[in-house]
């Protein structure tokens, strides 16, 4: 999802052409957010880029609400763009999705999803089918049927580990294979990992800038695309004749097959696409995030330890975590939105003015792009006490700190709202949970944060691990 954010940003540098469109005198009339065009063509794009090249998680957008206020215009990336830093005006942008607001990529981005997606649905056809994303993940699912299997892959993929792990690739290992036995019940093997060769490739496609029709990478990732695209039609074809003879499964294909609305083969398979997509890069660099905010503060990962090592001792080696076992982290959900809140894997969500909108005294012209910014109101210091520290007991209950919905928002919101929220939450505890109990490590070499095109670590965060002895009790 992050690199959609990034790539829309990219991409609209073609689209420069409705830069001229905003000199037009009915734009002069209207009251916009205060703000800074820039140059003509590439606008701040440039500031932009190399704004968050630096260490600094946020200095854009910092320096423009310090001159400009939380509501600011801007110029990026080929078209005018009011930017909002502030969580009111991010709800208000997320609830009207849809009325007010929509989301819209480009064409070279439509290609590589497909154009069944849900990320590209509108409508009542969005409405229906987020509603069936999000009933496929939600907690009773989590608990009834996807735990065993988040716990059984997350083992198997620690039990390899010896010495030196690049964390950011074993993330994104058990990462896809969850995904694709959640989406299909199929057990990583051979298939999976050649499956997954093809899909990097997809992903690179995500990447090329700035124009995608004349990259070779891009070409690579729409013949891969294909591939991957028919690998699944196959499983398609043999899952519903399955399903016509009455066999039964639990999976998010099953939701599909036995819909009401018989989906085509190729629906179905965009469909399966996406969920691959959104969940993937999202869940691994949490993950691997998580670990490394944990390393750098030590008094957080002794307690984290401590309360692991705690639901250990209550179980033999091989025994499975259960739904009361995730029930009873409480520390560990601290850590979790805490590295939500301070990695902001998604920055924030772009969409596009319906109509004219006003807002806050100021109008925002139809057809302007906004982006509603989450990490500006994540790393705000008026909302989060020295936000630019991760501090997990900022959580705990008895921490004073009452925090609005709106307020922290990693998963978005509104009818767009996140359907993996809970999923990712479940897999990172239990990613945390193997990994503290059963290895101590340090990192292997430096490595440090980055900004851009998307949040991860420079170096795939490398670590020396070292198996711990399990007998806790
Ligand atoms: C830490 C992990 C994750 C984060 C931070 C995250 C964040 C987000 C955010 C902010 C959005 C809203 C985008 C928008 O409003 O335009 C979104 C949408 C979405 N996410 Fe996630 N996500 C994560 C994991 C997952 C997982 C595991 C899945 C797999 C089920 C998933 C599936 C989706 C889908 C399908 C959408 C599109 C929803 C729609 O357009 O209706 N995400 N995610
Ligand atoms: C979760 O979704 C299932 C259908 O997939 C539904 O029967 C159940 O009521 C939902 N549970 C919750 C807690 O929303
Ligand atoms: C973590 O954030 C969610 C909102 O996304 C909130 O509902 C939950 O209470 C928070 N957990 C803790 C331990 O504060
Ligand atoms: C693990 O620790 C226990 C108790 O501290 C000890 O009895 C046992 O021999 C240790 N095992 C290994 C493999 O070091």
């Amino acid at each position: 999802m992050a690199f959609l954010l990034h790539y829309l940003f990219i991409t609209a540098i073609i689209s420069a052409v409705s830069f001229l469109l905003h000199r037009s005198s009915r734009h002069r009339r209207l009251r916009l957010p205060p703000g800074n065009l820039g140059l003509p063509l590439v606008g701040e794009t440039l500031q932009l880029i190399a704004a968050y090249k630096t260490e600094n998680p946020e200095p854009f957008i910092d320096e423009r609400v310090r001159r400009y206020g939380s509501i600011f215009t801007t110029h990026v990336f080929g078209e005018p763009t009011v930017f909002s830093a502030e969580p009111e005006t991010n709800r208000f942008i997320l609830q009207n999705e849809g009325k007010l607001f929509e989301c819209s990529y480009p064409g070279s981005i439509s290609n590589l999803l497909g154009k069944h997606s849900l990320l590209l649905m509108k409508g009542s056809l969005h409405k229906k089918m987020h509603s069936l994303t999000m009933s496929f993940a939600n907690s009773s699912i989590i608990k009834d049927h996807l735990l065993v299997d988040i716990d059984r892959l997350i083992r198997l993929n620690l039990d390899s580990w010896t010495d030196r792990v690049f964390l950011m690739e074993e993330a994104k290992k058990i990462t896809f294979e969850l995904t694709v036995k959640q989406l299909m019940s199929y057990d990583p093997g051979e298939w999976s990992e050649s499956l997954r060769k093809e899909y990097l490739l997809v992903i690179e496609g995500f990447f090329t800038v700035p124009l995608p029709l004349f990259s070779t990478t891009y070409r690579r990732a729409i013949k891969a695309r294909t591939k991957v695209a028919e690998a699944l039609s196959l499983i398609v074809r043999e899952r519903r004749k399955e399903y016509e003879r009455g066999a039964k499964k639990n999976d998010m294909l099953a939701a599909l097959l036995a819909g009401d609305d018989k989906f085509s083969d190729e629906q179905i398979v965009d469909f399966l696409v996406a969920l691959l997509v959104a969940g993937y890069e999202t869940t691994s660099t949490i993950m691997t995030l998580a670990v490394k905010f944990l390393t750098e503060t030590p008094l957080a990962l002794a307690q984290l330890k401590e309360e692991h090592e705690g639901i250990r001792a209550k179980k033999s080696e091989s025994e499975a975590l259960q739904w009361s076992d995730y029930k009873s982290m409480p520390f560990t959900q601290c850590v979790v939105n805490e590295t939500l809140r301070v990695a902001n894997i998604i920055s924030g969500v772009f969409r596009r003015a319906m109509t004219d909108i006003n807002i806050k005294g100021y109008t925002i012209p139809k057809g302007w792009r906004v982006f509603a910014s989450f990490r500006a109101v994540h790393l705000d210091h008026n909302q989060f006490k020295d936000a630019r520290t991760f501090n997990p007991w900022r959580w705990q209950s008895n921490s004073g700190i009452s925090c609005p919905g709106h307020v922290f928002t990693p998963f978005g919101g509104g009818p767009r709202l996140c359907p993996g929220y809970e999923l990712a939450r479940v897999e990172l505890s239990v990613f945390l949970h193997h990994l503290v109990t059963r290895f101590s490590w340090e990192p292997a070499e430096e490595d440090k944060l980055v900004f851009f095109p998307t949040t991860r670590t420079q170096k795939r965060y490398p670590i020396n691990v070292r198996r711990r002895n399990r007998s806790f009790s």
